[in-house]
């Protein structure tokens, strides 16, 4: 995770943005801590990466790479203004043991990618390239999955779908997805490869309800995400919400604020 001490929003790269309104950045940190506590208390082993002034997104670790077998594939960013965080997270990983690749194709890591059992579901459309897909695939000897977002608001496949079971090896896992954010192809493959999905409403997807991590029991969800709450808790899920306000306004939420660091 990256302290938002930086944060701010002072570009438009996503509809979510708006440079004109002002940011609270002592309530983002505030409300960034909230979460990162609930990690901790969790039981999570959390390490942090240095905010760097002057990048205000690098609060949203989980675009700076994509971890997996200890290998960390670098993020190549879409846009100038978050460019040098590739380099900096992977920095990062090279100080922390992790086998660095550096990516040929653009990508903005675990935002467009999402591990399910043995395979990464994989976003295109908006931010990172399909041959990015191609790359992580030869990489990770993983099957990689394309799916074409088709709505700017859900512009990173992790504000669209939410995986609800992680665990390694784990036989059916399932996942919750905002059916309005694919194709109609992507949607067939949804539909095909997880048929109980849990399909979540527009109002809790504008609050990125999605955008949430999952232990395979506890997931933590915007709070404001109602429905979605009680969909969890009916499939025997333990929801716990966090309110990320301040840094919605920036596009991002739960999970983008963690990059998981797969050993
Ligand atoms: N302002 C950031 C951007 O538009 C938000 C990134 C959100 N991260 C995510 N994993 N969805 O790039």
């Amino acid at each position: 995770m990256c302290r938002p001490d930086f944060f701010t929003v002072s570009y438009r790269i996503n509809p979510w943005m708006h440079p004109e309104k002002p940011t609270d950045t002592l309530l983002a940190v505030r409300q960034w801590e909230s979460l990162y506590r609930i990690y901790l208390d969790l039981g999570f082993d959390v390490r942090l990466i240095d905010p760097v002034d002057g990048l205000p997104d690098m609060v949203y670790a989980a675009n700076g790479g994509f971890v997996i077998d200890n290998i960390a594939y670098g993020a190549s960013f879409t846009y100038a203004q978050r460019q040098p965080e590739g380099p900096a997270y992977m920095d990062w990983f090279r100080a922390n043991g992790f086998d660095v690749r550096v990516p040929e194709n653009v990508n903005e890591g675990e935002g467009d990618f999402l591990l399910v059992g043995d395979t990464i579901l994989a976003g295109t459309g908006f931010r990172s390239a399909s041959n990015s897909h191609h790359e992580l695939a030869e990489i990770s000897g993983r099957e990689v999955v394309t799916l074409e977002l088709v709505n700017p608001s859900f512009y990173h496949l992790d504000t669209a779908i939410a995986v609800l079971d992680p665990q390694p090896g784990f036989v059916d896992p399932n996942i919750a997805y905002l059916p309005s954010a694919f194709d109609e192809a992507g949607l067939a493959v949804l539909r095909e490869r997880f048929p109980d999905a849990l399909l979540v409403n527009e109002e809790d997807a504008t609050v990125l309800g999605l955008n949430s991590f999952s232990d395979g029991h506890n997931v933590v969800i915007a709070s404001r995400a109602k429905d979605f709450e009680r969909q969890l808790a009916e499939r025997g899920y333990n929801p716990i919400g966090v309110d990320l306000s301040e840094l919605l306004l920036g596009g991002g939420g739960v999970k983008c604020c963690t990059l998981e660091l797969r050993r």
